[in-house]
């Protein structure tokens, strides 16, 4: 893994280091030989105790939206590289608790810009929000990092806000020569082992196999950039080296799937039957849930030519891997396969 050389023996702090994405960007630092630190809320069964995490590295549990207490870890921690993952992640869940997602999801931001703005160590932060970010236009394209930020929902608003806090704290406080590169990476639906989260669509369909029932699809004629975990990772990691090294890189980032994983929601559930076997199956589930989009794509030209990151594992492969995932029984067997997957996708 020659490419993530620069990570051996960095101070890095991540943000939600106990949620799924977390807990993958934390093994593949580990991995590259970093000093890892971390700061989320207490971790739900899940990915960070089964791979045992908790062991490998330096966490704290607490909240985002306690200034004293993110600052102190951080202080602590005197990260060189700082990755902001913590949020509360779940569209259907931001219409229950609408205060909870914008406090945790904005001023858990602002508490941590607040944080680094005081603190020399840090060189490079970036904020990860996701495609949602943009004001959907219902349109074929895909979205550029110029384009208007105005989610609708208020998980993607509270990120659409996210991103304007961050670019605001860049302007107005990290603007020196010496100033802290800060970045946002907006990335797609994420697929990949260990992810058991409510409402998303692979984490569904596993439960649904693993329990014996039929695959029922919300919205199957949704279209979405689908992409492995491993390739967003990837794409934060190329960029926090880059600002590192050279400030001007920092700015917003779109890190999506190339065209032919922009699928529909019903083709990636038939993708995940074939890839069970076993004679899974889905359907059409009718529900009347909250409003979603039906065309959501990323133009990813800035982070190819600027950054020169590439998709590496189309939405066929990323079912395949989590596939693979899904089927195993043991912490060990889980371990090993999320092992092997890194030392598989990065060179
Ligand atoms: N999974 C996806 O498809 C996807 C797509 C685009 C962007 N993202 C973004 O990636 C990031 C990680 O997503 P994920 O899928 O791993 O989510 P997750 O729900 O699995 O993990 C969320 C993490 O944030 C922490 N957290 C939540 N509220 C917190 C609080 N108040 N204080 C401290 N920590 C808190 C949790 O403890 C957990 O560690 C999020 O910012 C999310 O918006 C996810």
């Amino acid at each position: 893994m020659k490419e993530l050389d620069f990570y051996k023996d960095k101070r890095v702090f991540v943000t939600g280091h106990t949620g799924f994405k977390g807990t993958w960007l934390c093994h593949i630092l580990l991995e590259a030989g970093a000093a890892v630190s971390g700061y989320a809320l207490e971790p739900e069964a899940g990915l960070y105790e089964q791979t045992g995490l908790d062991r490998r590295m330096h966490s704290v549990i607490g909240d985002v939206r306690d200034e004293a207490k993110i600052t102190a870890a951080l202080t602590e921690a005197r990260p060189e590289v700082v990755f902001h993952l913590a949020a509360q992640a779940l569209v259907r869940r931001s219409y229950r608790e609408p205060a909870l997602t914008y406090t945790t999801n904005v001023v858990g931001t602002v508490n941590i810009l607040e944080a680094i703005r005081r603190m020399p160590s840090v060189r490079s932060f970036v904020n990860v929000t996701t495609d949602k970010v943009y004001e959907n236009r219902e349109w074929f394209w895909g979205y550029r990092e110029n384009e208007r930020l105005n989610g609708l929902d208020p998980y993607s608003n509270s990120k659409s806000c996210s991103e304007l806090v961050t670019g605001s704290y860049r302007e107005a406080f990290f603007d020196g020569a010496d100033s802290t590169a800060v970045s946002t990476a907006r990335s797609g639906n994420v697929i990949g082992g260990g992810d058991y989260s409510e409402d998303r669509v692979i984490p569904d369909c596993a439960r649904a196999v693993r329990a014996g029932r039929e695959i029922l699809v919300r919205n199957p004629g949704s279209t979405r950039p689908y992409q492995h975990v491993l390739e967003c990772l990837y794409g934060y990691l190329l960029l926090a080296e880059r600002q590192y090294a050279d400030r001007s890189f920092a700015g917003a980032y779109n890190f999506g799937p190339g065209e032919e994983s922009c699928v529909r929601t019903g083709e990636l559930a038939a993708l995940f039957c074939e890839a069970w076997g076993d004679g899974a199956a889905w359907r059409v589930q009718e529900d009347e849930g909250p409003h979603e989009a039906n065309y959501l794509k990323l133009d990813c030209a800035k982070a190819k030519e600027v950054l020169g990151w590439r998709p590496r594992w189309a939405v066929k492969t990323a079912v395949e891997k989590a596939v693979e995932f899904a089927k195993l029984d043991t912490d060990t067997e889980r371990t090993a396969c999320l092992g092997r997957q890194i030392k598989e996708y990065f060179v």
